[in-house]
């Protein structure tokens, strides 16, 4: 496993896995991490939105693991935005997870005129060292220049749809400057795009013995991008965490960027309705 470090220092696994409808029932969420953190998984994405912070709680408490070695994000959803509720939502998930602290807190999509007031909240729980680290999530650059210009903490990491056909290079770039962690959400595409059967991907991995999933997930973490692909299904839990013993060509990298057609399967951050 790759680590990155985020701007206060914190340490996160380079791959991570993503939760969102990871399992149709508790026992299937609470099976699924377990067997991801029994393969060696380190690093475990979810949100208020989710509904799945109990389940996942206890598979980290039950999985042996010490806390400290396991990265945890969760997300503070719009709706407690609108109601002025950010410390009750950050506190039910606390209940949740229980978990004693989590690794990473994100403002989940951007509320339309209440960005700083949001981030305001953000930084009391980040002052509370509840939330090892806070960032955000589904931001646009012009999203961040208007927290950046008001913050007293930096955001960490922005947590976007990110994969081959949609690159946002000038996003990454922005990022860098400003030393927020970029992490892609859908890297592989979702099932909603054939990104996986592109044959440049079949081309590139055949060349070192992986598959197109594994192609795009080594493509997001060489160009910085942490990345949380979701599945529920252990062999390609397994396939996603093997990306750490081969090296794209910067040729390779060239195609891959050019299969970017700018389209996201979810929704606009510009676009959202809250
Ligand atoms: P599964 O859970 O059955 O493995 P998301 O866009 O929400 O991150 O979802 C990723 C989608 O890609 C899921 O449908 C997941 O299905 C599938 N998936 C995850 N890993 C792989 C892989 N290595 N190869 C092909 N499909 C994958």
């Amino acid at each position: 496993m790759d680590y990155t470090l985020l701007n206060n220092g914190v340490k996160i696994p380079m791959l991570g896995l993503g939760t969102y409808r990871i399992g149709r029932t508790d026992d299937d969420v609470y099976n699924a991490i377990r067997t991801a953190l029994d393969m060696g998984y380190r690093h475990i994405d979810t949100a208020t939105l989710y509904e799945n912070e109990a389940p996942i709680g206890k598979a980290i408490r039950e999985s042996g693991i010490p806390r400290e070695d396991i990265f945890v994000t969760t997300k503070l959803w719009g709706d407690d935005v609108l109601k002025n509720e950010i410390p009750q939502a950050f506190d039910q998930s606390m209940q949740l997870l229980d978990i004693g602290y989590v690794d990473l807190y994100l403002v989940h999509w951007p509320v339309k005129g209440k960005l700083v007031s949001t981030w305001r909240e953000m930084e009391k729980i980040y002052a509370s060292d509840k939330a090892k680290a806070i960032g955000l999530s589904n931001h646009l650059q012009h999203h961040l220049e208007e927290i950046l210009d008001e913050a007293n903490v930096l955001p960490a990491v922005n947590q976007v749809e990110m994969h081959p056909y949609v690159v946002l290079n000038d996003l990454v770039d922005f990022c860098e400057e400003n030393a927020i962690v970029c992490e892609a959400w859908s890297p592989l595409g979702s099932s909603k795009v054939p990104l996986l059967e592109e044959k440049i991907l079949r081309e590139i991995g055949d060349k070192y013995g992986k598959s197109p999933a594994q192609v795009v997930l080594r493509w997001n973490i060489e160009r910085g991008v942490v990345a949380i692909p979701k599945s529920s299904n252990k062999e390609r839990q397994a396939a996603n965490l093997d990306i750490f013993d081969f090296k794209l060509t910067p040729e390779d990298v060239q195609l891959i960027n050019s299969l970017d057609k700018n389209y996201r399967t979810g929704i606009h951050p510009d676009e959202i309705g809250f």
